[in-house]
């Protein structure tokens, strides 16, 4: 089964603490999980939890300008292949049977046009009621699908119908139903199958570009770096479902769908960005930070005096990030760093990898193709070994490079 993205409706109810054990099977399966917790359901379990639980935003509210901004309630509500709504209360099924749209639960219900699968727990009265047997004749009649609640011991004394089924059984159902959609898509002609996610709950940092380093307010000490790798490798760990922050240099390149970009100029400011944006699960060091910066630099601009003396430019090293992430207490479970090389480029990259501490060096030999360009050349090295891939398109070593990454990751440390 290839992950999938689905929105968890959480009601109120005592059974609302399953929902994260049900989360975490998602999870584990490789699934995106949107929590969207009722005014009801905030009594039973937090916000905080849930965010926790399925490393992404918990979305509350119907008028949340924040919200609404980053992904409006009619795009959350279709940014899903399956919407779950559990547990579904006997409330909340007489609104969705009714069509009330008056919070971000009922609204989003409304106006989406996925699968929906009602769990529903609730006292065994309220379930036998005719009222809400009769929603739920509705409900399945409109396409929902409603499972059966398991009989038992109630939280309030009672026996009979009205359990909240077990997460497992809740699990099974969700992935029934995706199948079953997939196998109605897979028909359909123009059927492409959505990209897996397996960086689903990991953080990634990533630098690009070049750095400025100021001589003046109107001269900086710069290189060619394009950031075009940089950028690539970070939309494609946003594709495969992880939270990337992108601390870029300066470049004309549009930020990646789902990146979060931070701009800096110089070295130093990329070092304090990296360090402020940590913890991270990995950070891939692309940038082309300058080795070097102007010793002095000067508040107004340097005017020529007419001599034709030149003026001095002292120079002096800038930190080294990757060298000093790879020292710190906030190093990242897996560090990777980039190496441009000209010549002798697997035992330069091999020497670089010892220097500077990290894990992986991707070493590009820009001797053929100059920074700038589309494509990459690039050799894996780590301490068990050199791969090389074939020259391809910036964009296929970067897919490639984070599904690497995702492996190892996994390795390292499976998601719960
Ligand atoms: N790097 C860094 N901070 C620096 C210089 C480099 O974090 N001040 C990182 C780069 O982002 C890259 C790796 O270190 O991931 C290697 O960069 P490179 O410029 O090839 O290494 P240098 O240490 O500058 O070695 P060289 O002598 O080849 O210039």
């Amino acid at each position: 089964m290839t992950a999938k993205r689905i929105i968890l409706i959480i009601g109120g109810g005592i059974a609302a603490y399953k929902s994260i054990e049900l989360i975490r099977l998602l999870r584990k399966s490789g699934h995106d999980v949107r929590c969207v917790l009722t005014a009801s359901g905030a009594q039973f379990v937090t916000p905080l939890t849930l965010a926790a639980i399925s490393g992404n935003t918990v979305h509350q509210a119907l008028f949340d300008l924040t919200a609404e901004v980053e992904m409006g309630h009619i795009e959350l509500s279709r940014s899903a292949d399956l919407v779950v709504v559990c547990p579904a209360t006997a409330n909340m099924m007489a609104k969705m049977a009714s069509g009330l749209a008056d919070d971000l639960a009922s609204t989003l219900l409304l106006a989406t046009d996925k699968p929906v699968l009602a769990v529903p727990a609730m006292n065994v009265r309220m379930w036998l009621h005719a009222a809400t047997q009769r929603n739920i004749a509705v409900l399945r009649s409109d396409g929902i699908e409603v499972m059966t609640p398991d009989d038992g011991d109630m939280a309030c004394g009672e026996f009979g119908p009205g359990r909240l089924p077990e997460p497992a059984a809740i699990h099974a159902a969700i992935t029934a139903k995706l199948a079953a959609q997939h196998d109605v898509l897979a028909g359909q002609p123009d059927f492409a199958p959505p990209t897996p996610r397996p960086l689903a709950g990991r953080r990634i940092l990533i630098t690009a570009g070049p750095t400025h380093e100021p001589i003046d307010p109107v001269r900086y000490i710069a290189n060619r770096s394009s950031g075009k790798q940089g950028y690539a490798i970070a939309a494609a760990a946003a594709e495969l479902g992880a939270e990337v922050v992108l601390l870029s240099g300066p470049v004309a390149l549009p930020t990646p769908a789902g990146v979060t970009r931070i701009d800096v100029e110089s070295a130093r400011e990329m070092a304090e960005a990296v360090d402020s944006n940590l913890p991270a699960d990995a950070a891939i060091l692309v940038a082309a930070v300058a080795d070097w910066r102007a010793a002095d630099t000067s508040p107004q601009k340097i005017k020529k005096d007419g001599s034709g003396a030149v003026p001095p430019l002292m120079l002096t090293e800038n930190p080294d990030i990757l060298a000093g992430l790879a020292k710190s207490d906030k190093r990242p479970p897996l560090l990777v760093g980039f190496a441009a090389e000209t010549n002798d480029v697997i035992a330069n990259a091999t020497a670089k990898l010892a220097r500077k501490g990290c894990d992986w060096i991707v070493a590009n030999d820009v001797s053929a193709d100059p920074m700038g360009g589309e494509t990459n050349q690039v050799h894996i090295v780590s301490p068990t070994g050199v791969t090389s891939w074939d020259r391809l398109p910036k964009s296929a070593v970067a897919r490639k490079l984070m599904e690497s990454i995702a492996d190892e990751l996994d390795a390292r440390a499976p998601l719960g």
